[in-house]
This record gives C-alpha cells, structure tokens and sequence, in this order.
C-alpha cells in the first residue's frame, strides 16, 4: 500500500494539510485509509469510521496507557480513566460517573446559565467583539473550576495553562510542555492538600479521597485525574462553543428563532456542528503485538492516532457527510470517541454549547460575522476557529 501523498507525512499543523483537510482525507479515505507517516517519531493515522471504531473497542491490540496524544503532552504521570485499559479502567471512571451522570448535569444548568449571562453582560455593550476571547474560552474555563470545586476566580489560571499547553503542543516543545504540566500541578497541589486535611463536597474532594480495593489511591494517580479532567474537559468545550457559533452566524433570522423554539431543533444543531467538526480532531493509541489492519502490518508499540474528525466524514457512515445538515438524525459519531473511553462530559459539553447558543441568541439576535472569509483555524490536535469576530 502506498501513501498517495508525496513524503510519507501527516502533519496535522500543516497548514498546506490543515487548510485542506477535508479534501486531503476524503481522498485518504478513499485510497489509502490508514496514512503512515513520519512526522513525530512515526506514527499511524486511521481515516474510516469502522477502523476508528474497532481500535477503540480492542483494548488488547490497542491500548491507552502509553498515552493520549502524538506528540506527547509531556505529562510526568498518567491520567486516568483515559490511560488505563479495561478492566482497570472501569475502576477509575466508576470514580468519576456521579460527577456526570444525567441528573448531576441537568443540575450544573442554572450554574452554567448564571456564568454565560454574566459573561455576555460584561461584552454585550461593546457592539462587536471576538467570541472566542469573550465567550468560548471564559465558559468552560468558569465551569470547570465550579465543576472541580475551585473559586471560580482560578478559571482564568485554568484558561493560560489551556492556552499554553497548546502553544507548547503546536510548536512540539517537550520541554515547555512539561513545564506547563508542572504548573498545573503546582496550581492542583494546594488545592488538593487543602482538601486532604478537610474533605469537601466537590469532585476535587472525591478524588482526593478515592480508593480502590479500600486503598487509597496515590498522588500520583489524583495529579493524574485532576489534570487530565482540565485538559480534557475545557479546551475541547471551548472549540465546541467557537464552531457551533460560528454555524449559527451562518443562518438567517426565521432559523435562528426556530432553534430558540425548538429545543429539539438545537440540540441535532449542536450534535451536527460537533460532528461537522470535530473539536478533537484525533487521540492515540499503542499497538500491542504485531497488529494487521486493511493489509497494513503495524508492529508493537508503534503510535496510532485515532482521527475521529475523519470518521465523522466517513461516506460509508453518513450520508453526503461534507453537508452540513442541521436536521440530520444522529447517526452516532465519534466527536466523543467511542467504546469505553467515550468522553465522561459529553453531556455537561453538550450543555455548555447549548445554554451559550440560546444565550447569544437571545442578547444579540442579529449578531454577523464581520467578514465572509473562513474564519483563522487552530493548528492543533483541537480543531476549530481561532477567533470569531462578530458584530451585533
Ligand atoms: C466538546 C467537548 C468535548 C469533546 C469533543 C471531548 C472529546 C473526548 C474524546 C474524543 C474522548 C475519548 C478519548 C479516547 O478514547 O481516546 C474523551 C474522553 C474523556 N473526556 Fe471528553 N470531550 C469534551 C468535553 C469533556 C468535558 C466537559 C469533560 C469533563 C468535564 C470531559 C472529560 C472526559 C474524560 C474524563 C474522558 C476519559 C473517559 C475515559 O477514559 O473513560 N470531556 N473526550
């Protein structure tokens, strides 16, 4: 098998690549499904729904422990449920379930409505603004804080360590991305100790204090969950809220009103812009023992990044999927990844973006994007626009 592109290479931050991307994976899919590249040490990239879906469910050939991105984030520990296999996994997001479960995030509703309103109070004066800077980075990073039990102060900490462990990912500085994992360490260990001497009802707390077979975990292990609950949870919600906006601002007046309507309406809304563009466009694997998938030998542990943004454009899967069709019926699609690891937050991101869209809407009906140019793209493994400039 051959890789139609000239240099064995994927790049994800190649603009060359990521201003083209759906082209330049349309046609992967279509001819060579599985890219090898040399980019980052080597890795493989898989391109089709079904092959995504069956590294996902085959914790034997393809485990997480090695860890979650290529290249690596530079995390000294693991984190946990994401790099853990069954059946030690399942141990680790029993943890955490409560936290997400349908009830706790229906809860998290007013909250989350009291932060967007605030938020679009602060701006809403100024008549145009970029909703990236205003919006899309201030929700998540408030929301986590509460979620963790943090003062809702520390978000803006939360927001530059976000902000820096992309730089240092983009720019594949190891060095600046452990230093940015050892600040957010260094930003956890207060908090954490704080709660070791006096338990509180937060998810910070349950960590803390979690154990499993009546031993409680080590630091190791809670650095691990806390850190990886930032990382996971705040970055890939704001590229959420950034592309759904950026949707939106394409429809006219009568369809905007009918997504303030029909809650049904918004929600295949929200569920196609995630699918149109996947915030995290991939996460990786490790080959366990010689794996051979369409022809193609993979050797142990060689690096396999799962392109979930790709499958999500499967042909095979959806049906004229480089449509963006706001009344498609969910077929279900792999924004959240798929199998076991499914994202713990899908729920409370789905919210976020949600209660934003309604919020936006009702504050600023006619808000317009200020050019018809595409807007800037991130260069990262998360996908999305850089800024949204707006006016209203
Ligand atoms: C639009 C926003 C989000 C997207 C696109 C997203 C995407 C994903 C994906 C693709 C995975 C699967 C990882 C894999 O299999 O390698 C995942 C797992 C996970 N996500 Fe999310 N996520 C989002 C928001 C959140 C939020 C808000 C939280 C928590 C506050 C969260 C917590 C987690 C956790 C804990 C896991 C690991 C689950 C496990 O290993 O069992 N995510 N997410």
């Amino acid at each position: 098998m051959t890789n139609i592109w000239p240099e064995p290479r994927f790049d994800y931050r190649d603009p060359d690549i990521r201003n083209n991307e759906d082209e330049y994976l349309a046609r992967q899919r279509d001819v060579c499904p599985v890219i090898r590249s040399e980019d980052f040490g080597g890795f493989w990239a898989l391109t089709k729904f079904a092959d995504i879906a069956e590294a996902a469910n085959d914790h034997e050939r393809f485990t997480t422990t090695v860890g979650p991105t290529i290249p690596p984030y530079g995390r000294p520990y693991g984190s946990k449920p994401l790099t853990s296999d069954p059946p030690e996994h399942g141990v680790y997001r029993k943890l955490l379930q409560p936290f997400f479960s349908p009830a706790a995030t229906a809860a998290m509703e007013p909250l989350v409505r009291t932060i967007v309103r605030e938020r679009i109070a602060e701006f809403v004066g100024q008549g145009k603004g970029d909703l990236m800077a205003e919006l899309g980075e201030p929700v998540p990073a408030q929301v986590m804080a509460v979620l963790l039990g943090l003062d809702r102060s520390r978000s803006q900490q939360i927001s530059l360590m976000n902000k820096k462990t992309q730089r240092s990912s983009v720019g594949e500085d190891l060095r600046s991305a452990e230093e940015v994992q050892a600040e957010i360490l260094r930003f956890l260990t207060e908090e954490i100790e704080s709660r070791r001497a006096g338990p509180r009802d937060d998810l910070l707390s349950t960590i803390v204090h979690s154990e499993v077979d009546g031993e409680p975990v080590t630091d190791e292990i809670r650095y691990g969950m806390a850190t990886m609950l930032i990382v996971a949870g705040t970055d890939t919600t704001v590229s959420g809220i950034v592309n759904t906006l950026f949707h939106v601002s394409r429809y006219g007046p009568d369809f905007r009103q009918a997504l303030l309507d029909d809650p049904e309406k918004l929600d295949l809304f929200v569920n196609e812009a995630l699918r149109f563009d996947a915030p995290v466009f991939g996460l990786a694997r490790s080959v366990v023992g010689d794996v051979c998938l369409r022809d193609v030998e993979m050797k142990d542990g060689d690096r396999v990044l799962l392109l979930w943004g790709s499958g999500n454009h499967d042909a095979e899967r959806f049906d004229d999927p480089d449509t963006f069709d706001p009344d498609r019926r969910p077929a279900a699609n792999l924004t959240f990844g798929w199998g076991r690891h499914r994202c713990l937050g899908d729920k409370l991101a789905k919210l976020e973006i949600r209660v934003v869209v309604e919020e936006v809407l009702a504050a600023m009906p006619e808000f317009r994007r200020v050019t018809d140019d595409p807007p800037p793209l991130r260069m990262d493994l998360e996908h999305g626009p850089s800024a949204l400039e707006v006016v209203w």
